[in-house]
């Protein structure tokens, strides 16, 4: 009789023990997963195809969405071309570093950072090429790093 317990008892143990182990490397290995994904792809941005493929889209009537990607040295698209008298809602990110994203000569300026999306919502009046510069140091070109917001 002793024999059977003894017998079920090392049974159960190395159960146990197999179940610690293959807790053991699975709990690190998952882990480790989530721990590298976000400095390969902060914000899991680069399998949103708005910013993989950044654009004008038209969301309303008089409403357009743009999406925006700002990377060293330059934003993308350029130009960003928007209709006259509407409202247009801009969604930046970086690729690389933080940058800025100002459109110069009006009050429409964010930071932008990677693995984020900033959002700023104008309206347009009549047809305007505007200049789009960063205002963030971002690196050896920052002074070159420019585009345009065509208003058309
Ligand atoms: Cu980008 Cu300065």
């Amino acid at each position: 009789a002793y024999e059977k317990i003894w017998l079920a008892a090392s049974v159960l143990l190395i159960l146990f023990l197999l179940g610690s182990v293959t807790y053991g490397a699975v709990g690190p290995g998952v882990a480790m997963v989530t721990d590298s994904e976000p400095a390969i792809d902060p914000g899991g941005l680069d399998d949103d195809d708005r910013f993989t493929e950044p654009r004008v889209e038209q969301v309303g009537e008089n409403e357009y969405a743009a999406y925006v990607v700002a990377y060293q040295f330059g934003f993308q698209p350029d130009p960003i071309v928007v209709p006259e008298n509407s409202t247009v809602t801009f969604y930046v990110t970086s690729r690389d570093v933080i940058h800025g994203f100002e459109v110069a000569g009006t009050n429409a300026n964010t930071m932008v950072v990677p693995g984020e999306v900033s959002e700023i919502t104008v309206e347009t009046d009549e047809p305007q090429e505007y200049g789009l510069i960063c205002n963030e140091y971002c690196g050896a070109g920052h002074h070159v790093m420019e585009g345009k917001v065509n208003v058309v």
